[in-house]
């Protein structure tokens, strides 16, 4: 069985990695039988700097990308249409019979798309289309995330899920049973298997983050990079006016997304943070985290992982750290007014707090009080890859 996986964007290296971890195990269990995945991994190039994107295939030991397609960043419409194009090139050349897409960015939907109309032959013939991370919806239809969501679940054969309200969703829409499967969360694979290696990276002793002791300061941890949050500039400042306040308190450690710096200079916001360059060795066991909105550039996974699971409190717009707080036990603020992902409400530790200066403190001061436990949602055990690997084999082996 021939097997196709298109990434592009950050968060899709961590769904994919533990699933291209199964395909090699399943590959060395069965050994030359005929259930063997033939796997090719595709880099669309959404995201192209080091930092959002190859410092992930080193750190999650993933293979270097069977092809690599260059899209870079453009406007929804051309960058989608610069990988349909080149995935199609590449979907006719190898024929594949599954293609996964994982997450909700626009090479997800973009691949999705292409599979869902090619035709091998003049007869027809395409691979079946299989969606992990399917189902979620923030029923918002003003971000990009959720358009791609819908498309991408409504042509994918398989919908694999992380939630029940996923399966909630995705009866509602009237999708036949026997299309969806309850397997658990690959970035949460990903979260388990890489928690030991993150917690020995020297990351909080670079940032000054550890006491003469060697024990972890206090800080917040924050990303945001949402376009409804930063591309207008009232919203910006409102949540620039928040952070301010929390700052005074606790000091914000802030790995800003390119997106993000780019709109703090041309919004001439940079008064509001404290600019950090953590390349000089002399930074190294000096305390450098003051009360302010420390500002330092995109981490790999591990770096960030560490910095997560020592964290007093997380602030993100992020849609996968609202579900790695969950699992790490650590409390998070979202800086959003919906969820796509209830159950970190519902069993974990995530609270939406909106988007105004007083509700993000209000939900600060909530969250920051709170004894939260670590939780793990039904399927959240590492082992979600080994079940989609497992329904692929047994749905589409040759009879
Ligand atoms: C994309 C996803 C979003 C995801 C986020 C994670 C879509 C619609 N959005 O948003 O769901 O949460 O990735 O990071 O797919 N840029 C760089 N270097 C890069 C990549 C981007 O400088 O390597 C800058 C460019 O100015 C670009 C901007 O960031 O225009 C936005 O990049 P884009 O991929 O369009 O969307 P993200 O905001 O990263």
């Amino acid at each position: 069985m021939k097997v196709l996986s298109v990434v592009g964007a950050r968060p899709n290296f961590m769904k994919i990695a533990p699933i291209v971890k199964a395909i090699a195990e399943h590959n060395y269990d069965v050994r030359g039988y005929k259930t063997k995945m033939d796997h090719l991994l595709i880099h669309t190039g959404q995201h192209y700097d080091f930092a959002m994107s190859e410092s992930f295939f080193g750190d999650l030991n993933l293979p270097a990308p069977d092809a690599y397609l260059g899209v870079g960043s453009n406007s929804h419409a051309t960058q989608t249409a610069e990988i349909m194009t080149r995935v199609e090139r590449i979907l006719l050349e190898q024929r594949p019979d599954v293609v996964i897409v994982v997450g909700d960015v626009n090479s997800t939907m973009a691949a999705a798309l292409v599979a869902s109309k090619i035709s091998y032959t003049a007869k027809g013939g395409r691979p079946k289309i299989a969606h992990v991370e399917a189902g979620l919806r923030s029923f918002d239809r003003t971000m990009p995330e959720e358009i791609n969501r819908i498309v991408t679940d409504s042509l994918s054969d398989f919908l694999f899920v992380t939630e029940q309200s996923a399966i909630d969703n995705l009866r509602h829409e009237g999708v036949q049973e026997e299309r969806i499967h309850f397997v658990g969360n690959t970035m949460i694979d990903t979260l388990l298997a890489f928690r030991d290696k993150a917690l020995d990276r020297p990351v909080l002793r670079t940032l000054g983050l550890l006491t003469s002791c060697g024990e972890p300061l206090p800080y917040a941890l924050l990303t945001l990079h949402r376009p409804s949050n930063v591309d207008d500039k009232d919203t910006f400042v409102d949540i620039l006016r928040a952070l301010e306040q929390i700052a005074k308190e606790l000091p914000i450690v802030f790995p800003a997304h390119p997106r993000t710096q780019k709109q703090f200079s041309r919004f001439g916001l940079d008064g509001f943070f404290r600019l950090l360059e953590t390349e000089s060795d002399s930074l190294e066991e000096r305390f450098l985290m003051e009360q302010g909105i420390n500002v330092v550039p995109p981490f790999p996974y591990t770096d960030f992982l560490c910095l997560m699971a020592n964290a007093k409190i997380v602030l993100t717009d992020s849609g996968g750290i609202q579900e790695e707080t969950t699992c790490l036990g650590v409390p998070c603020v979202t800086i959003r007014d919906n969820t796509e992902r209830p159950v970190t409400i519902a069993e974990g530790t995530n609270r939406l707090a909106g988007t105004t200066t007083d509700g993000i403190v209000r939900t600060f001061r909530m969250q920051i009080g709170r004894n939260v436990g670590h939780s793990s949602p039904r399927y959240w055990d590492g082992k979600a890859a080994n079940r989609i690997v497992q329904v692929l084999v047994d749905q589409l082996q040759p009879l």
